[in-house]
């Protein structure tokens, strides 16, 4: 088990391409060698580009007891899950991304495990998990995923919601990226870079909003959240307390930025160096910069 995520995940790009949001899991407990494994990487998780670092934790349904897990609710969006992973993170100005982009480093590396995945940012009882958790003060819970066997790849793929929200679907990388400012569209210079941007693309967002947006200036790449008008102050947000999760979709889209980066022989860091660029919209907003080196 252990090679094989390691060769895996020696190609970052396979465990990109092979995510999906999967909703529905072979409907028995994961063996204890897995549980042992995803309970070592939830230790290892490095910390997030801001520099913060979460607290995550594995609740495995033990075997004999498939029902245990049910009691923390996912409104039936998800089926058969005898696993999920929680993430806290102590509130602060960054917390959201450095939380996105540590829990999308888990995913690449569970799915690079062959197992199934799914971000549940609304579509969970927050009040339960942070119980389960040991929640404290200051501390913010901003999603869980659920992990486990696919039952059916072919049919998990091909699911009712995912269809729904297109999730197979994504924006252009001429209406995700930019040159010089936000009026002309990226054209990738060399394989690399249009390597990188579209791994990007491949991300996951909540309700697939796709909310990243890069502007190439010199050797900076400059993210920006472009929010979707009223997203935050939506059902989700007000009546189950949602975290921003627009900013932890940007946290995903830095992971994806900075991972195949570094496979590719991009080396950089990320930094603040917000630009001043003249912004298309009131909707959008600074994030961080990959500065190549
Ligand atoms: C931060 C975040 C929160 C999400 N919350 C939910 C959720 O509450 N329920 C759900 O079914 N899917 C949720 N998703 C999954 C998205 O709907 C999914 O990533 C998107 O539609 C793209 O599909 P894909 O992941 O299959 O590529 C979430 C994804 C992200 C990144």
């Amino acid at each position: 088990m252990e090679s094989l995520e390691r060769d895996a995940m020696n190609d970052i790009r396979s465990a990109i391409l092979q995510r999906f949001s999967c909703r529905t899991y072979l409907d028995e407990p994961l063996e204890l060698p897995i549980v042992e494994a995803l309970q070592a990487l939830t230790k290892t998780v490095p910390a997030g580009p801001f520099g913060g670092t979460g607290r995550f934790v594995l609740l495995a349904a033990s075997p004999g007891d498939g029902r245990e897990l049910s009691s923390l609710g996912t409104y039936g969006f998800i089926q058969g899950a005898n696993a999920y992973i929680g993430g806290i993170i102590a509130d602060g100005e960054h917390c959201l991304e450095d939380f996105g982009w540590q829990m999308e480093w888990l995913v690449l590396r569970i799915t690079a495990m062959g197992l199934g995945t799914c971000w549940l940012g609304g579509s969970f009882t927050r009040s339960t998990f942070a119980q389960k958790m040991n929640a404290r003060i200051g501390e913010v819970l901003p999603a869980i995923l659920s992990v486990g066997l696919m039952a059916d790849e072919k049919s998990a793929r091909a699911g009712l919601l995912r269809k729904r929200i297109s999730a197979d679907e994504r924006l252009p990388i001429s209406q995700l990226c930019f040159e010089g400012g936000f009026d002309t569209p990226l054209l990738p210079a060399d394989e690399i870079e249009h390597e990188v941007l579209r791994m990007v693309r491949l991300g996951p967002s909540a309700s697939n909003k796709q909310p990243w947006r890069i502007v190439r200036v010199g050797n900076l790449y400059h993210l920006y959240l472009q929010r979707t008008k009223g997203y935050s102050e939506g059902i989700l947000q007000r009546f189950l307390g949602a975290e921003d999760l627009q900013r932890v979709d940007m946290g995903i889209a830095m992971c994806h930025f900075e991972l195949t980066a570094r496979q590719l022989g991009w080396e950089g860091s990320w930094q603040r160096q917000d630009p001043g660029l003249q912004l298309p919209n009131e909707y959008i907003r600074y994030t961080a910069s990959w500065n190549l080196i």
